[in-house]
């Protein structure tokens, strides 16, 4: 006999784009979890998104639902610099929390948000979706496996046009700049498929003087061994996003690397010591993925592949590579 497991009980915090068009339908088809109520600032978004979704409650303010007793993990959606507050207040009221990207504005947030779910004895995951994609676990097979051998170069970007002219991603108080919100990507996927922490970085960034925040950035990571790393990262650039390695017999490359999703072709190509040149394709919804492994966590089934550490070390080289990225002392050619 199949044990049936209760769906986990999910309420989410701020029903914007990722969340309506992403990881709601995501809970929603899963097997393993259920929205059971959403909450937004405005009475009528919360109703109207209800309604759309079909999920059972709406609220008026985060606290409202945060004291609905039948949530029991949060999915929190909001801008980046809401992230610590409501995370704290989440685990405060006894919830799990699935945070958005970037976890917080930086490691030392995160380390605060990591004591006190810690100390709830909740789960506190941030949602770097594009680790849960088949594609991307490929890759890391291969690199961990030795199919490229030892790993001497990587390269990540993630660029896009950002065209909109009132967002958070443009204001610094809300956590807004290049580096926090695309940069994490190349910075956490390149520290996950190293296998370590870089001993050292530099960066030259760009400001975006109107707005007051990191325009674009590029920057080095040193892995120590010979292993390097670049990774870009721009809101003024064409969209483009790519990870490539290079080890010492072999070289992979993913298009697309981050964001690939549901039916869309993810391919992976890559050439080991006997010189053959592959490609491998897959597709998959990584949110899907990543909400049936969270909601295993929830129900003591699974460990967190990723864990609120793990997002932290990726904070901290942000940390680093933002200080990097001011400071005036690289070499003139
Ligand atoms: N993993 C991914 O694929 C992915 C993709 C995009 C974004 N993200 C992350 O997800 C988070 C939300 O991004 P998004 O693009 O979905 O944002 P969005 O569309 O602007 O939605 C943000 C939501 O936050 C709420 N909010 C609360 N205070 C706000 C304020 N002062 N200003 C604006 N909104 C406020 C709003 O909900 P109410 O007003 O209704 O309460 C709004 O619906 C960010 O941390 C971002 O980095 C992740």
């Amino acid at each position: 006999l199949a044990q049936t497991v209760e769906r986990v009980r999910w309420g989410v915090l701020g029903p914007g784009t990722v969340a309506t068009r992403a990881v709601i339908p995501a809970i929603q088809a899963s097997a393993t979890g259920r929205v059971v109520a959403v909450a937004s600032r405005d009475p009528a978004r919360a109703a109207a998104v209800a309604a759309a979704l079909a999920i059972p409650r709406a609220h008026t303010g985060y606290a409202a639902l945060l004291a609905d007793p039948e949530v029991e993990a949060v999915y929190l959606a909001l801008p980046n610099h809401l992230h610590r507050p409501w995370t704290l207040a989440a685990a405060h009221a006894g919830k799990h929390v699935l945070c958005e990207k970037p976890l917080a504005l930086n490691a030392a947030e995160a380390s605060e948000m990591a004591a006190a779910c810690r100390a709830a004895g909740r789960l506190l995951m941030e949602a770097a979706m594009y680790r849960f994609h088949p594609r991307l676990l490929r890759l890391k097979e291969l690199v961990a496996g030795g199919a490229l051998g030892a790993i001497r170069l990587i390269h990540a970007a993630f660029t896009f046009p950002l065209t909109a002219r009132d967002n958070y991603r443009l204001r610094p108080e809300m956590g807004g700049g290049a580096l926090l919100d695309v940069g994490l990507y190349s910075v956490g996927a390149t520290r996950w498929l190293a296998g370590r922490e870089p001993v050292a970085v530099q960066a030259v960034a760009e400001a975006w003087a109107p707005h007051g925040i990191d325009r674009q950035l590029a920057g080095l990571l040193d892995f120590g061994e010979g292993c390097f790393a670049t990774v870009q990262c721009s809101f003024g650039a064409a969209e483009h996003q790519v990870i490539e390695i290079i080890g010492t017999v072999g070289v992979a490359r993913a298009p697309r690397a981050f964001t690939a999703w549901r039916e869309e072709p993810a391919p992976l190509y890559w050439r080991g010591a006997d010189g053959e040149e592959r490609t491998e394709t897959f597709e998959a919804d990584p949110y899907a993925l990543m909400v049936t492994h969270f909601d295993g966590c929830v129900r003591g089934q699974a460990n967190p592949l990723h864990d609120a550490q793990d997002a932290i070390a990726t904070l901290a080289i942000l940390d680093a590579l933002a200080r990097a990225g001011q400071t005036a002392d690289a070499q003139k050619p």
